[in-house]
C-alpha cells in the first residue's frame, strides 16, 4: 500500500486527541514501522507499506491516540547531542534540562579530573552528557528507583561510558559516599497539589515518583541541597534544576546551608529554571 493514504489516515486519527503535534507524531510513528527516516517518508510518497506494517502502525496510532508519549512508543528521545533510550520507568527527558548542561559544562574545564554527582539520574541522560562533553570527570549517578537505574546503565553502555560513571540504586538521604567538585541535580520538584493538573500525557505515563516533590513541591530539593552541603568539596559547584516559582524558597535554603548562589538561569519560556552555587 502507499504511505500517502496511511500517513493521511494516521494523522486524522490523532487530530482530535491530545497530540499538538499529530502530523509530526503521525511520520514518526510510520518511519518507525518501515524503518525509512522520516524526511524519506516526507519526500518519497512513493514508498509502500505492507499489510503487517499497516496493522502495526495502527496499533501505535491508538497508543499515541490514548495520550502515550511518543518518546515511550519509539523508546528513544534526543537530549542535548544524544538519543537515549527511554521507558516507562524514567522521566523523558526535557529540552529546559539541557540548561544544566550548558551551565555545568562552562563549570568544568577540559583537563583537570573533576568528580561528579547526579542525583536523580533517571534515564542518565544528565551524567551521560556531561561525560561525553568532559572526557576527564569522574561520574557518579543515584537515583531512588531501581528501574530507573537500569535504564541509566543500559544508556551509559550505549555511550560507551560503563566505566567512567558509578550507579547507586540509593536514596538522596541513604548516600554516603565521596566529596565532589560539582553536584548536578533535576528533582522531582511539582507540588502535590499541582500533580493532579497536568497533562494526561504526562500524569498518565511518566513515574510519579520522578515528578512529585511533596506538598509545596521542595521536599526533595531540600534533601537534595542538604546532603549536597556535605557531598560537596569547599567551593565545589552546586547546579540544580527548579520550578519556575521555587526561587526565594530554593536560595534562602541554599544560603542556609553554606552556599553562594552564583546565578539564576531562564528556561526558554523565561521562567528561573536553574541555580548554580559555590559551597563555602
Ligand atoms: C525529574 S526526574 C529527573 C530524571 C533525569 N535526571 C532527567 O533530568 O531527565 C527525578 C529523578 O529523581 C529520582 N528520585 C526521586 N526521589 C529521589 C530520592 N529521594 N533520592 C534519589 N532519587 C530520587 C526519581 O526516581 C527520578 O528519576
Amino acid at each position: 500500500m502507499n504511505i500517502n493514504s496511511i500517513l493521511d489516515d494516521g494523522y486524522k486519527d490523532l487530530i482530535n486527541s491530545s497530540s499538538k503535534t499529530s502530523k509530526l507524531d503521525a511520520e514518526l510513528l510510520l518511519s518507525s514501522v518501515i524503518k525509512k527516516n522520516v524526511k524519506e517518508i516526507i519526500f518519497d510518497r512513493s514508498i509502500k507499506a505492507t499489510k503487517n506494517q499497516l496493522k502495526s502502525f495502527r496499533a501505535l496510532i491508538t497508543r499515541r491516540k490514548l495520550g502515550e508519549p511518543i518518546a515511550y512508543i519509539l523508546k528513544k528521545k534526543e537530549f542535548w547531542k544524544n538519543i537515549f533510550y527511554v521507558d516507562k520507568n524514567v522521566l523523558i527527558p526535557r529540552p529546559d534540562t539541557e540548561i544544566l548542561i550548558e551551565e555545568a559544562i562552562k563549570l568544568l574545564n577540559k583537563k583537570q579530573t573533576k568528580f561528579v554527582l547526579d542525583i536523580g539520574t533517571g534515564s542518565g541522560c544528565i551524567i551521560i552528557s556531561l561525560a561525553k562533553e568532559r572526557p576527564n570527570i569522574v561520574g557518579t549517578a543515584i537515583d531512588i528507583s531501581k528501574s530507573a537505574i537500569k535504564v541509566a546503565k543500559i544508556n551509559a553502555k550505549m555511550h560507551h561510558l560503563k566505566n567512567r560513571i558509578k550507579f547507586y540504586n540509593s536514596s538522596v538521604d541513604n548516600f554516603f559516599k565521596g566529596k565532589y567538585d560539582l553536584i548536578i541535580s533535576n528533582p522531582p520538584y511539582i507540588s502535590n497539589l499541582k500533580i493532579r493538573y497536568l497533562v494526561k500525557d504526562i500524569l498518565g505515563f511518566e513515574p510519579l515518583v520522578s515528578l512529585k516533590g511533596g506538598p509545596d513541591g521542595s521536599a526533595i530539593l531540600n534533601r537534595v541541597i542538604k546532603k549536597s552541603s556535605n557531598l560537596i568539596k569547599t567551593g565545589g559547584k552546586l547546579v540544580l534544576e527548579i520550578g519556575y516559582d521555587q526561587r526565594y524558597m530554593v536560595t534562602k535554603l541554599l544560603k542556609k546551608e553554606g552556599f553562594y548562589i552564583n546565578r539564576l538561569v531562564k528556561d526558554y519560556a523565561n521562567n528561573d529554571r536553574c541555580v548554580v552555587a559555590t559551597k563555602l
